[in-house]
């Protein structure tokens, strides 16, 4: 990255087109924090905060490039001179945490006054918040959404140099900003876009409001990009998209996600492919039998279920009914028989009743998932569902809950037993939190497996007996390929 930035004239203009236009200011920032680090004698350092999703943590890898490329240093327990929180509100919830933590952060920067702050992701895009940032924050530096992550240099440059405040939010991006650095917090395993947006404004999501349009990123850059990782020693992606199985829409060549699929298991050294979130509407057989006949396609399929009522799907605008969803997993389990399937569900979408609920509850008692997480339904304004009559009680909605959480538990219980004494492939992950003697794997159907182990051996596939089942996780021990059955 240096020798790039190195080669760039700092005297010439700006140049118009990207990602060159950034290479040029990254190359301006890296020369003014070296020349801040001097008269300062120390080094900058940063801190990045990320809410929400996987496409939120890609976009970090991003954002963390681009820092490092200008000459920050990423670290956690010292104060900060730049702090960047990448925001989700696909939850009010989500939208809270940001207030709080923002409440922190002003008390920090009273210890370095220079501190910058910025916020970007997916509640920069709603203009309320923008609004209450700029009113009652304003010790915020820099806001911008999600269309212009890739401007973080030229966003920092103008912060740098006029000491004034940034905010730009674009309502939509249609550039497609490829090439520019990225730092992986993983250096085995990596999430890969293949697509930007959502197209279905199911009635309760904000996602199509804030990260625009589904666009499909060319099978050429997505192939170049995961050679490339490997090259580099990634051996598992992730590939990502709000609805990756409708891939292909838009784009010159007539292409579906299928096909992507097959084009990226071709790419020598890659071992592992998993895919996140694909919709049940879009399941094609030809993606069951791709995955079916894939020696590097993972055996796990996250499969949003959002409610069991055909009624209330309906009303949530998900094209699919009860019954639909029922046989696509009928179809998935009888041609991948031993394929791990979770799930997100939501309590309490208005006009939910008693009789809807127990059809979410007949289905989680049907299907018994692997794993599923579960949502209370949160009010999102824009949204068409918020303007819905039958807002379900707070209390009927937690007692709900309550009752599902146990449903989905036991349907856990259930599908971790069944492995229990087995030996599966698992990559290394992790050292364990809590037991540091002990590292984390994962299943090709993406449960967790803890087992004594070396943290050198992080990055490798290893046989793993799954000793004891706990729910939704095992404890295992390492096998010797010898003994081990694939
Ligand atoms: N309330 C609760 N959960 C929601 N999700 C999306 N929007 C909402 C909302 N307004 C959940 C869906 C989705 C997951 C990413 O977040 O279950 O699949
Ligand atoms: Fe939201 Fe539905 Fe799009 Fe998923 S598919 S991001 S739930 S609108």
């Amino acid at each position: 990255m240096d020798k790039i930035l190195d080669n760039i004239d700092l005297n010439s203009k700006a140049p118009f087109d990207e990602p060159d236009r950034q290479y040029y200011f990254m190359a301006k920032c890296r020369e003014y924090v070296a020349a801040k680090k001097k008269e300062l004698n120390r080094p900058l350092f940063f801190n990045i905060k990320t809410f929400g999703c996987q496409m939120n943590a890609k976009d970090s890898e991003k954002l963390t490039g681009i820092l490092e490329a200008i000459g920050y240093e990423q670290a956690e327990n010292e104060i900060p001179d730049f702090v960047l929180y990448n925001t989700c509100t696909v939850r009010e919830n989500a939208n809270l945490k940001v207030y709080g933590n923002l409440g922190n952060i002003k008390k920090l920067k009273k210890k370095n006054p220079e501190m910058i702050i910025a916020l970007c992701g997916c509640m920069m895009q709603e203009k309320e918040v923008v609004d209450k940032i700029k009113k009652s924050y304003s010790f915020v530096d820099l806001i911008f959404g999600t269309h212009n992550i890739f401007k973080l240099a030229e966003l920092m440059y103008e912060i740098l140099t006029n000491k004034k405040k940034v905010y730009e939010i674009f309502d939509k991006n249609d550039l497609v900003v490829e090439n520019l650095p990225s730092v992986r917090k993983y250096s085995f395993k990596c999430g890969v876009n293949i697509m930007y947006g959502c197209d279905n404004f199911c009635t309760y999501c904000i996602v199509p409001y804030v990260r625009g349009r589904e666009k499909s990123r060319k099978k050429e850059h997505i192939i170049a990009e995961i050679e490339n990782l490997v090259k580099n020693g990634v051996v598992e992606v992730m590939l990502l998209g709000q609805n990756v199985n409708s891939y292909g829409k838009g784009l010159d060549e007539k292409i579906d996600f299928a096909t992507l699929l097959t084009e990226i298991e071709k790419i020598e050294g890659l071992e592992r492919i998993r895919f996140m979130t694909p919709h049940p509407k879009d399941f094609s057989d030809d993606l069951i039998r791709v995955m079916k006949n894939s020696k590097k396609i993972c055996k796990h399929v996250h499969l949003p279920l959002q409610s069991g009522s055909s009624r209330i799907l309906t009303a949530m605008n998900r094209h699919y009914s009860k019954e639909d969803y029922l046989n696509l997993v009928d179809k998935i389990r009888n041609e991948i028989p031993d394929v791990g399937l979770t799930t997100d569900i939501i309590v309490g979408f208005p006009g939910e009743t008693d009789e809807d609920f127990l059809d979410t509850l007949d289905v989680v008692s049907k299907v018994k998932f692997d794993s599923a997480y579960t949502f209370i339904y949160s009010k999102r304004t824009g949204t068409p569902a918020a303007k819905m009559e039958n807002q379900v009680p707070e209390d009927v909605i937690k007692e709900r809950f309550d009752r599902l959480l146990k449903e989905v538990q036991s349907g856990s219980a259930y599908r971790n037993k069944l492995k229990e004494g087995t030996t599966e492939r698992v990559l290394i992950e992790e050292v364990n939190s809590q037991d540091k003697s002990l590292c984390s794997g994962r299943l090709s159907n993406n449960s967790i497996v803890h087992f004594k182990c070396n943290k050198d051996m992080i990055g490798k596939f290893v046989d793993v007996r799954l000793d004891e089942a706990k729910g939704f996780y095992y404890y295992g021990t390492i096998i010797s390929n010898d003994e081990a059955v694939r």
